[in-house]
């Protein structure tokens, strides 16, 4: 079996969810529930024998041996994180505690439990740290795309966990030899994304008749990839990745905040159309997002050439496929955004100027 942490996140959730469905092999699923964390995303193989359910900690030292001695993965896929860069911001101390210290606390276990494996497992066996282009830092608006030899250079508290815990991954590879793989991915949208983050916190909100808060100029540029896609290259690394390679992931996609505000606002148009004026009308901008790094672009040309791995998604189906899903799961959305959601709504957005109106959550 496989072991996978932060499955019941966005990105873990999706890919349990297609792993399972293409008839993968059985998996052990930990993950401690965070406000991120939902079981619900994993309502459709509630009774599949092939999916385990543990709650609890990366770092709790004795719980991860003990599953790791019980159930003898063959993989470890980890995922689990605090991955919110406004988060990172007011609240900075969780995020090195998960991302550091837990992924630290996550290698020990594992160089313990691999150390002992006879040696054709141990062979096989691979570590695959799921990370982000963040930990690159920012480009200017000429400067040529992330690619694996990029010097690190992260911006945020976010960020520079995630760099940290890959230099983790690095080392226990250079120093232990454990069969490390690591993969740094560019913005991810699609289904069970918390509304939290851009694209489905700019739904909810348009439906709610909201604000559409856009940071700053709204002239950021991110490079956007469809989550399945994305759990695609995951399998694909973990199949055929060089043990001790480091694989960037994106999807050929930049577009700068605006214009994805726009876009959503346009296919929720037409979708569900309102009276009076369209929902480009609820656009605000407003105080930008301290540190905000300007632009991320990511060359996926080694993993393309490597291992044959290409998005199968434009930004144009991804979108429309991600708007339909938040449509149809109101009921998801209303679960998520009730208690915590509220607070932090009124944490980062209460003092933004002119945003009220980003607040009412039905
Ligand atoms: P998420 O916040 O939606 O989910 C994180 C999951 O980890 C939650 O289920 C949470 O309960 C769990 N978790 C948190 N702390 C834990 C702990 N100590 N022990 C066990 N479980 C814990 O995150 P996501 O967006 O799905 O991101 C998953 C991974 O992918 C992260 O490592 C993130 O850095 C990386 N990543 C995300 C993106 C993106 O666009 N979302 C892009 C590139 C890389
Ligand atoms: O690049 C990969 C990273 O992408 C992942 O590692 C992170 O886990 C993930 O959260 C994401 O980080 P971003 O900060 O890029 O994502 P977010 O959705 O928070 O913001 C996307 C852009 O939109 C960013 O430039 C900030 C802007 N933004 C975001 C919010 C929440 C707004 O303008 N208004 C908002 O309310």
């Amino acid at each position: 079996m496989i072991l996978v942490t932060g499955g019941a996140g966005f990105i873990g959730s999706n890919f349990v969810l297609d792993w399972l469905a293409q008839g993968g092999e059985p998996l052990l699923n930990l993950d401690q529930l965070t406000y991120a964390g939902n079981l619900e995303n994993l309502a459709s193989v509630e009774g599949d024998a092939r999916h385990l359910f543990v709650r609890g900690d990366i770092g709790d030292s004795e719980l991860v041996a003990g599953l790791l001695r019980q159930h003898r993965p063959r993989a470890v896929l980890h995922f689990a994180a605090e991955s919110h860069v406004d988060r990172s911001i007011l609240g900075p101390a969780e995020f090195v505690e998960t991302n550091v210290v837990g992924t630290f606390r996550l290698l020990e276990a594992v160089r313990a439990y691999w150390r002992e494996l006879p040696e054709g497992e141990a062979r096989a066996f691979r570590f695959l740290h799921v990370s982000t282009d963040e930990v690159y830092g920012t480009l200017g608006p000429d400067d040529a795309a992330f690619s694996e030899t990029n010097a690190y250079a992260p911006n945020s508290p976010y960020a520079a966990s995630k760099a940290a815990s890959d230099h983790f991954v690095r080392a226990y590879h250079h120093t232990y030899g454990l069969p490390t793989l690591t993969t740094n991915c560019s913005n991810n949208y699609g289904p069970f994304q918390f509304p939290e983050k851009l694209i489905p916190l700019m739904i909810a909100n348009a439906l709610d008749g909201a604000a559409l808060p856009v940071y700053g100029d709204g002239r950021q540029v991110r490079d956007w990839l469809y989550v399945g896609d994305h759990c695609a290259a995951l399998r694909r690394v973990l199949e055929a990745g060089r043990p001790g390679a480091t694989y960037n992931i994106g999807g050929w996609n930049e577009k700068a905040n605006i214009e994805v505000v726009h876009a959503l606002c346009d296919a929720l148009d037409a979708a569900v159309p309102k009276a009076g004026a369209g929902y480009r009308a609820q656009i605000k901008f407003v105080a930008d997002r301290p540190g905000h790094d300007r632009r991320y672009a990511i060359n996926a040309g080694l993993i393309e050439r490597e291992l044959g791995w290409k998005p199968a998604h434009t930004f144009e189906t991804g979108l429309r496929r991600t708007i339909a899903w938040y449509l149809d799961h109101a009921g998801w959305v209303a679960n998520v955004r009730s208690g915590e959601y509220k607070k932090w709504m009124e944490r980062n957005y209460g003092d933004r100027d002119g945003l009220r109106s980003a607040l009412p959550v039905k």
